[in-house]
């Protein structure tokens, strides 16, 4: 699919699970050195191994120092991919300031940190993916309003970094909901009942999947006309 990217070096912070991970092993099957950044440094080390990955580390995204010792044997990046965050949610008027603020920790922050750290060794015919999600485009009254900023603020941000990082080519994946680990890691119990009411007023009567979302990742990465775009997979959620 995206012969461009072979032998290329492509970090991906949250490549240890999920749509990270399922774009992880796209970009190694393409043929790409990739090395996955995880939270938790035993998942990534596994994860890594049963993939095959050229490395793994591990870091806090919301802990600059950690972004910075996480990359600094790396020599050089030529695609950089940021989906490393969890769900945040509460209500303005009654979750923590602090929790809430982690929104844009794990998204803005986290970005600004990890291309700072990086600096020069970012490649110049590179490019930078961000995730953003459905709640940029239809937040909802469930105390997600915080984190709608958070998504909307990326596909923003990529945008003008775009034209700041110029040539490098920096792009935002915005999924609908999809059937990763994040579900019950943030819904515990409830996430059946979720998944089942959510899906019936889909077009697609199903949620996406971490490979279609990882598909789009490394279509980002290898398409070299593609820049300071938000794509969108959603199964057409965003229509309903
Ligand atoms: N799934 C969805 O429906 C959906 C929709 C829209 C947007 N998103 C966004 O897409 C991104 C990936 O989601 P996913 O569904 O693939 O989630 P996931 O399966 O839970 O994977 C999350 C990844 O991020 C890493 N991570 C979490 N917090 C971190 C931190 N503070 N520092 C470093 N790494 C951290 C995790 O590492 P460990 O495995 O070591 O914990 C893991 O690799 C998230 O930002 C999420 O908000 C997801």
């Amino acid at each position: 699919m995206s012969s461009n990217l072979q032998d290329r070096t492509v970090v991906i912070f949250g490549g240890t699970s999920g749509i990270g991970l399922a774009a992880a092993q796209q970009a190694k099957a393409a043929g790409a050195q990739v090395i996955a950044v995880g939270f938790n440094a035993e998942g990534a080390e596994r994860v890594a191994a049963e993939n095959g990955f050229t490395g793994w580390r591990a870091a806090d995204v919301t802990r600059p120092e950690t972004i910075a010792a996480a990359l600094t044997d790396i020599p050089h990046v030529d695609h950089l991919v940021l989906l490393a965050g969890t769900f945040v949610a509460g209500k303005v008027l009654e979750a923590e300031v602090d929790y809430l603020k982690r929104a844009f920790d794990e998204r803005i922050w986290a970005a600004v940190h990890t291309l700072r750290a990086l600096g020069d060794r970012m490649a110049k015919d590179g490019s930078v993916t961000f995730i953003s999600g459905a709640l940029a485009d239809r937040p909802n009254a469930q105390g997600t309003a915080v984190l709608a900023a958070a998504s909307a603020a990326m596909e923003a941000f990529a945008r003008g970094l775009a034209l700041e990082m110029a040539p490098v080519r920096v792009n935002t994946l915005s999924p609908g909901t999809t059937d990763t680990p994040l579900l019950a890691r943030t819904l515990g119990a409830h996430r059946d009942a979720y998944v089942a009411a959510l899906t019936e007023k889909l077009p697609q009567r199903r949620l996406g999947t971490a490979d279609e979302a990882g598909a789009a990742v490394v279509f980002l990465m290898s398409n070299g006309f593609m820049n300071g775009e938000t794509l969108h997979v959603d199964g057409g959620a965003r229509l309903v």
